[in-house]
């Protein structure tokens, strides 16, 4: 079913849930745990190598059971249900989402237009391994003849930040003599950067675009071919040092890229949602076909728990259903993530994207203006560095903002007693903002009245504690694989298109128009407001001065 016509905020379902929150927004954490001494233990769950500690959230077992009869009563399980069969749910591109094909085993079925896709599926994964190993094995040879040293993925959005994101993450399981680097800026100092000291004789580009006519993605590919054909002084060479990957074939001929150098992917595959697609080329190649397939299967043991699991032990529907309690009942416009684990560095940016493009959306499926919030924001930085920057905030400000702490039991590099330290810090930061410091205790440690205010924490501040063994390749693909579920729950609790991107259109079309007014040579007639007029002639003059 299509969520309901209704505004989710006219049903009964939410609105038994915005009674109840009037009678437990003053419930404070200190009095949940006080009453029930199994909480901790309780209020958890755990799928895919993954331990979920929800407990420190602002619920009572009355709040989860009004969220899971929302959840219900939006049509959750049978929109899981449609996602996973191929149902064209993402209504305004007509398009089937399955990113979850991309880790279905060899052998499954999944049905769109009438053909199975897993065939492809594993085809496409098999030529990326087979292309993989040669370059790790140092076969796959450049146009002089000598291996390849640098891989470049140059992409943006999607087809970037999985990528970086999953190299920084599992980096321990990289190739280490191999470099692997990303441009994604249009800006030219991101390409300069990447390749200033590389030696474009075993450096091997990459061209990630699902649709190979992204503008930044298209200027950087260009430069990078100029760079290797004036590098190598053979146009040949390209054949060599480029790959591509996309969906568009035509594009990618266009561009002087052979198919047979191509790596290709399907529409029904969401750029923030194909990380585990083609687009992982690089990952592979970083950390090796083994690895990758490792990845694939924490992605497919979540999916395969999200499918079945009843939702009362169902994680990314339990994170999605909390997700929507603060946003659209507390009011939290924000949800901080902060890895305690230095390898998943650019994950908060990456979920950015995920979370962000998918349901920053003002209107449903059926084209109704909301009359409630949609999507937070999501933000964060590795612990313990946020500690010492906007932690403070979190603990004693005036915005209520619910944290994921994300932590694992073995450290990758142990040194020392580093990771008891640093498990010591997410544990305790958990702790300190669900039940805070009262003025008593500040004053009975000895603080003068006047500083008293000041060293009280309120505590009642919320926080989900996610923890795994190790950060493995399959423990990363279980981690993204419960974001992306918990924004498809969010989304459909909504009902909006967690799957389309309407809203990065007007800036492109207006970036167009604005390329030729900056570049004429004679003073164009300019039809834009003052501020954008007077922004182009001032770059304008600039630009003849330089
Ligand atoms: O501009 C947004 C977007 O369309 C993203 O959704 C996508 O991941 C990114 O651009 C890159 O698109 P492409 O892979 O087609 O270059």
């Amino acid at each position: 079913m299509a969520p309901s016509q209704k505004s989710v905020a006219e049903t009964p379902a939410w609105q038994a849930l915005a009674k109840h929150f009037e009678q437990v927004r003053g419930i404070h954490l200190r009095e949940l745990f006080a009453a029930d001494n199994t909480r901790g233990e309780r209020m958890t769950a755990e799928a895919a190598g993954l331990y979920f500690d929800y407990s420190k959230h602002r619920v009572t077992d009355e709040t989860m059971k009004l969220l899971l009869a929302l959840a219900e009563a939006r049509g959750l399980r049978e929109r899981i249900d449609a996602m996973f069969r191929g149902d064209k749910i993402n209504a305004t591109e007509k398009r089937a989402v399955l990113h979850t094909a991309l880790r279905a085993p060899r052998g499954a079925s999944v049905v769109v237009d009438g053909q199975n896709v897993v065939p492809e599926v594993h085809a496409t994964l098999d030529r990326m391994a087979e292309f993989s190993r040669r370059v790790r094995d140092g076969e796959w040879k450049g146009h002089t003849g000598r291996r390849i040293r640098a891989v470049i993925n140059i992409g943006i959005g999607g087809s970037d930040l999985g990528p970086v994101m999953a190299y920084e993450a599992l980096h321990h399981y990289s190739m280490r003599d191999l470099t692997v680097r990303f441009v994604s800026n249009v800006d030219g100092t991101d390409f300069a950067e990447a390749t200033r000291d590389l030696d474009a004789a075993e450096t091997l580009f990459i061209i990630s675009s699902k649709t190979f006519t992204t503008l930044e993605t298209m200027t950087n590919a260009h430069s990078a071919r100029d760079w290797s054909v004036r590098a190598l002084g053979d146009e040949k060479a390209v054949a060599r040092h480029f790959v591509a990957v996309s969906t568009n074939a035509a594009e990618v001929v266009k561009f002087g890229i052979d198919t047979a150098n191509m790596f290709g992917f399907w529409d029904w595959v969401g750029g923030r949602y194909s990380m585990d697609s083609a687009i992982g080329l690089s990952t592979m190649i970083a950390i090796g076909p083994e690895n990758f397939t490792a990845m694939l299967e924490g992605f497919r043991a979540l999916d395969e728990h999200f499918r079945a699991a009843p939702f009362e032990r169902n994680l990314p529907v339990l994170m999605g259903l909390l997700a929507v309690w603060y946003n659209n009942f507390f009011g939290a416009e924000t949800v901080a993530v902060l890895p305690y684990e230095q390898y998943l560095k650019r994950f908060p940016a990456y979920l950015q994207q995920l979370t962000m493009e998918s349901n920053g959306k003002h209107v449903t499926l059926d084209g109704a203006v909301v009359n409630y919030q949609t999507g937070p924001i999501f933000w964060g930085e590795p612990g313990t560095n946020g500690q010492h920057s906007f932690y403070q905030m979190i603990h004693q400000g005036t915005k209520l903002i619910p944290c994921d702490f994300i932590a694992f039991d073995e450290p990758l590099n142990p040194l020392g007693r580093h990771h008891d330290l640093l498990i010591a810090n997410v544990i305790a930061q958990g702790e300190a903002l669900a039940f805070g410091k009262t003025a008593e205790q500040v004053k009975a440690e000895g603080a003068p009245d006047w500083l008293a205010p000041h060293r009280t924490f309120e505590g009642n501040r919320p926080s989900t504690t996610i923890m795994a063994r190790r950060l493995s390749p399959a423990t990363l693909g279980a981690l993204v694989a419960l974001y992306e579920h918990s924004v498809f729950t969010q989304g459909s609790i909504w009902g909006v298109n967690s799957f389309d991107q309407w809203g990065v259109e007007l800036g492109k079309a207006l970036a167009q128009k604005i390329i030729p007014e900056l570049e004429a040579a004679n003073e164009p007639a300019l039809n834009h407001d003052s501020s954008t007029a007077a922004l182009i002639r001032r770059y304008r003059k600039a630009r003849r001065k330089a």
